[in-house]
């Protein structure tokens, strides 16, 4: 069911069981993040595989000291910035985290979401939520109520819905080691604006370098094909006869399927409509989506990866252009 009770959502975690919640990133499938069968409950309704550790959500930097044992002067002053908001601080988990919600790891990703409605949620609980993305492992991550029933709403009691998501793509995970910052996973919090207020350098780390959560290869996947190509006009001019759906940034119509995620290259629209046009895409007759490879600047590093994740590469026969 959805709904917008917030006391209906809590009796439905109280009792242990699951609940999807609105945030400003993306929906997520909430539970008791201190209790093992709830836990339980939300690697099994996602199909999720178990070594993936899920993110803490609780609702106010205080709170949070409860579940680490060192939060670093420089972590506390990006969660001091931007929480709440789309930054999760990876950390290292107190006695109270149990070991199954980070996979067996010695450290825990906590976040303060910015929702008013799952704030509110979680004032009213004892406990913090465990949050993952509230959608099938590897499918699109719901940004409405109604994505979130569309893809798991037969398996759980209640959505709470708190409108469209304002940012539309996962928070930004962050980490401290060896006095450098390092961004795990690219998000709603750029790069620069951790830059803007740290001493510290900032690095982005690759799956090479380190164990990097959200790295799944294939990830965020629609299920028609969806191609990346350097130039989405030049790709339509030399392909005009193939049945494809453009994601486009501009207004300009390229084929039946152009779907439009911004009029005037707006990097937050992009980012804000990037999931609900995939889906749009996977639900078009076409053959295949088509999209153009996305500046890498500001939010614009986010948009790459979750675009790279979802992409195939372009078949050899097709011009690379
Ligand atoms: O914006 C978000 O972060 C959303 C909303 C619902 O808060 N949540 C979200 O959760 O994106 P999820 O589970 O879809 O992605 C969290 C990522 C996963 O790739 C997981 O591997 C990583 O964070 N992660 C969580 N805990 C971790 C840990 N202890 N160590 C390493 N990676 C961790
Ligand atoms: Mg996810």
């Amino acid at each position: 069911m959805i709904g917008k009770s917030v006391e209906q959502a809590a009796k439905h975690l109280l009792q242990g069981d699951l609940v999807g919640i609105p945030t400003e990133s993306v929906y997520g499938l909430a539970g008791n993040a201190l209790n093992l069968e709830a836990i339980a409950k939300i690697y099994s309704v996602k199909d999720r595989p178990q070594f993936n550790p899920l993110i803490l959500h609780t609702h106010s930097l205080d709170t949070a000291f409860q579940y680490t044992t060192q939060l670093s002067t420089e972590l506390t002053t990006l969660a001091d910035a931007y929480w709440p908001g789309s930054l999760s601080l990876l950390v290292p988990k107190s006695d109270l985290v149990p070991d199954v919600l980070t996979a067996g790891s010695p450290d825990v990703v906590i976040r303060v979401p910015h929702h008013t409605m799952t704030l509110d949620l979680l004032k009213s609980l004892p406990f913090p939520l465990a949050a993952p993305s509230a959608n099938i492992s590897n499918t699109v991550s719901p940004t409405t109520a109604n994505h979130v029933a569309e893809g798991i709403g037969n398996r759980i009691p209640y959505i709470l819905d708190g409108g469209a998501c304002a940012i539309g793509i996962e928070s930004t995970i962050v980490t401290e080691r060896n006095n450098e910052l390092l961004v795990l996973r690219e998000g709603g919090i750029s790069q620069e604006m951790i830059q803007a207020i740290s001493s510290l350098p900032v690095r982005s780390v690759k799956n090479s370098d380190m164990k990097a959560p959200g790295q799944l290869k294939k990830h965020y996947a629609t299920r028609k094909p969806l191609y990346i190509v350097p130039d989405i006009e030049h790709f339509y001019q030399t392909h005009p006869t193939l049945n494809i759906c453009y994601l486009s940034y501009s207004d300009r119509v390229l084929s039946q399927h152009t779907i439009c995620l911004s009029k005037s290259y707006n990097l937050s629209e992009i980012a804000n409509s990037l999931f609900s046009c995939m889906r749009k895409a996977d639900n078009t007759t076409a053959d295949c989506i088509v999209i153009e490879q996305i500046k890498t600047q500001g939010i614009g590093r986010a948009i790459a990866d979750r675009l790279h994740r979802a992409s195939t590469p372009l078949p050899d026969s097709w011009e690379k252009s």
